[in-house]
């Protein structure tokens, strides 16, 4: 019945990390997926999520029913005032906000939503971008197409290649950007490009979807939701998709939430209700206990000011061991240009080793990155960083005399 199933090629990050897991050295460096760990090297358990968990065991045992179509409302709530701060009622009457399983489901949600009633629209996401976001829209039935997002030596935005394309995409073409950290590349838009960007789509009548994963770890908080919020004022249609994973270190909770802006409050309505339809036909409602715990979080302003300052520490430590790798590399290779480690934000940066020079980092040192070069910042502490210096010194530095050959 199933002989003609083809193996699984693996995920090019979830798998890589079931490898990680399988190699028996001691030493081994897990750099591939994005896991904010401590300067231990631990994934932490967040003071303000042990607070609200204890608060949570402290209220009546209730049954355990399922949670509306589109989730808790008090969650979908007290996350579209955390994502999109202040905003005029003129604005969050248009605005509605669903708990989603992770961003992945509510990236999912969105692209089965576009494709009932865009259907033959084409999606574009940024070239290089996270590797889930084709795989997701394409699994929607959308075919995905890139736009330009790096210049040719890879180390900054090429902002008027994007403006290019995007200025010759035709009408309702669905557009997904990173709204802050750009994964893999920690480079994000200015906010001036932003505002130009979303002139241009309400001039061409595009969808912009804006995945957030991130918020709070490139900037700050109020830096990283500037394109979520000038979106909201844009007068245009769009999606927010967004994942409390890293900075809540929640992974396995998977909680999320996916906003659409609308151009009225009725069409809002409808489009709400055909989101329920979308999560009914997909997994009828998402999970109550993680969504629970971030609510407490968010509707507790002692808890929310104490959660706000762990990820500020979770921000300090990345931008210090991007530092610390910038100065143990250039100790090593005083010649190699590794600025990039002190201009890309957020927990990844983009080394621009190629996948033969991942191999070798893999197999040599036992350093795991993403095949596309993509480094975990996370994954760095003073127990690991001059191995993973030498290993990206060593292979860097060949490639520079190989070219200088
Ligand atoms: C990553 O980019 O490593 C994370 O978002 C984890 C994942 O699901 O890929």
């Amino acid at each position: 019945m199933f002989e003609h199933v083809e193996a699984y090629a693996g995920d090019p990050i979830l798998s890589l990390m079931d490898d990680f897991r399988q190699d028996p050295r001691k030493a081994k460096v897990n750099l591939s997926i994005g896991f904010y760990y401590d300067h231990n090297g631990d994934i932490p358990v967040l003071d303000s999520v042990i607070a609200a968990k204890a608060l949570l065991d402290q209220q009546p045992v209730e049954p355990n029913l399922y949670l509306p179509m589109s989730g808790e409302p008090q969650y979908c709530q007290a996350v579209q005032q955390h994502i999109f701060g202040e905003q005029p009622t003129a604005v969050t009457d248009r605005l509605i906000t669903i708990q989603s399983v992770g961003g992945s489901g509510a990236l999912r949600v969105g692209a089965d939503f576009l494709k009932r009633y865009y259907p033959d629209a084409k999606v574009y996401v940024s070239h290089p971008t996270w590797d889930n976001h084709q795989a997701i829209f394409a699994g929607a039935g959308f075919e995905v197409l890139g736009y330009p997002y790096l210049n040719q030596d890879q180390t900054d935005i090429d902002f008027s290649a994007m403006l290019k394309t995007f200025a010759h995409l035709s009408e309702h073409s669905i557009v997904l950007l990173h709204a802050c950290c750009h994964n893999p590349t920690g480079l994000d838009l200015e906010p001036s490009q932003w505002d130009q960007l979303f002139a241009l789509f309400k001039e061409k009548q595009i969808i912009p979807f804006l995945d957030s994963a991130y918020l709070g770890l490139g900037d700050g908080l109020e830096q990283d939701a500037y394109a979520i919020r000038a979106l909201a004022q844009s007068g245009l249609t769009g999606f927010v998709s967004n994942s409390f994973s890293k900075v809540f270190s929640l992974y396995g909770e998977r909680v999320g939430s996916l906003s659409v802006i609308c151009e009225s409050a009725a069409i809002a309505e409808k489009v709400s209700g055909q989101l329920k339809a979308t999560i009914r036909a997909n997994y009828s409602n998402p999970p109550r206990f993680g969504a629970q715990l971030v609510r407490i979080i968010l509707e507790n302003e002692a808890l929310y000011q104490q959660w706000l300052q762990e990820v500020e520490n979770m921000l300090k430590r990345l931008l210090q061991v991007r530092s610390d790798l910038y100065q143990a590399i250039h100790k090593i290779a005083p010649d190699l240009d590794v600025g990039y480690l002190l201009k890309q934000k957020g927990m990844f940066s983009f080394t621009g080793l190629t996948a033969v020079q991942v191999d070798e980092i893999r197999e040599k040192y036992g350093v795991y990155l993403i095949r596309n070069g993509r480094i975990c910042i996370a994954g760095l502490n003073s127990g690991n960083i001059q191995i993973v210096a030498q290993a990206i010194a060593e292979v860097a530095t060949q490639q520079l005399v190989e070219a200088a050959i």
